[in-house]
């Protein structure tokens, strides 16, 4: 008990920055997606990979907006288990997500419980739990939507994902 006090404290002392948070991501965020660009880059801070992960309970993935732009709804219940990606950021890494995602006026991040999928054991899924941005306030024919279990900006729904740099000033 002692020794795991004081080994604490060391850490503490010798990695000031203990102040990780895990993000889970299943939109243009992911590997591969218009804006996985923005998690490599160090000048928004640091995201480390951890697994690939499953949501526990399914939520209404939709496709909305004139950007095509993918929103988790806040609709646990329906729609699909969705897919996604968990990392762990740094404080600076998920300040920039913030203003990324326009948290809190357009995603609000809050927690949600996870399936990881490539665990070590198999069949022992373990049960996690991270941020996520997911919409709070949406209109309500996003709930017509088709909904994805897995989004891909280039799938076959065809709908481009405008990234903020193309958008035209409304
Ligand atoms: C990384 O982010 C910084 C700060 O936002 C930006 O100036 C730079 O162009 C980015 N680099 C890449 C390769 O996207």
């Amino acid at each position: 008990m002692k020794g795991s006090v004081i080994l604490s404290l060391i850490i503490s002392v010798i990695c000031p920055v203990v102040h990780m948070a895990r993000v889970f991501v299943y939109g243009t965020l992911k590997k591969g997606q218009p804006n996985y660009f923005r998690m490599e880059n160090t000048s928004n801070g640091q995201a480390v990979f951890l697994a690939r992960a499953r949501t526990v309970e399914p939520y209404p993935l939709v496709i909305a907006t004139k950007h095509n732009i993918p929103f988790l709804l806040n609709v646990p219940g329906t729609g699909q288990r969705v897919y996604g990606e968990i990392y762990r950021v740094d404080q600076k890494m998920l300040e920039f997500l913030d203003r990324f995602e326009h948290c809190p006026e357009w995603y609000q991040r809050t927690k949600i419980q996870l399936e990881v999928q490539d665990g070590d054991a198999e069949g022992e899924k373990s049960i996690e739990e991270a941020f996520v941005y997911r919409k709070t306030t949406y209109e309500s024919e996003w709930l017509q939507k088709p909904t994805y279990e897995s989004y891909d900006a280039n799938g076959d729904h065809g709908l481009k994902y405008v990234s903020p740099e193309d958008r035209s000033p409304e």
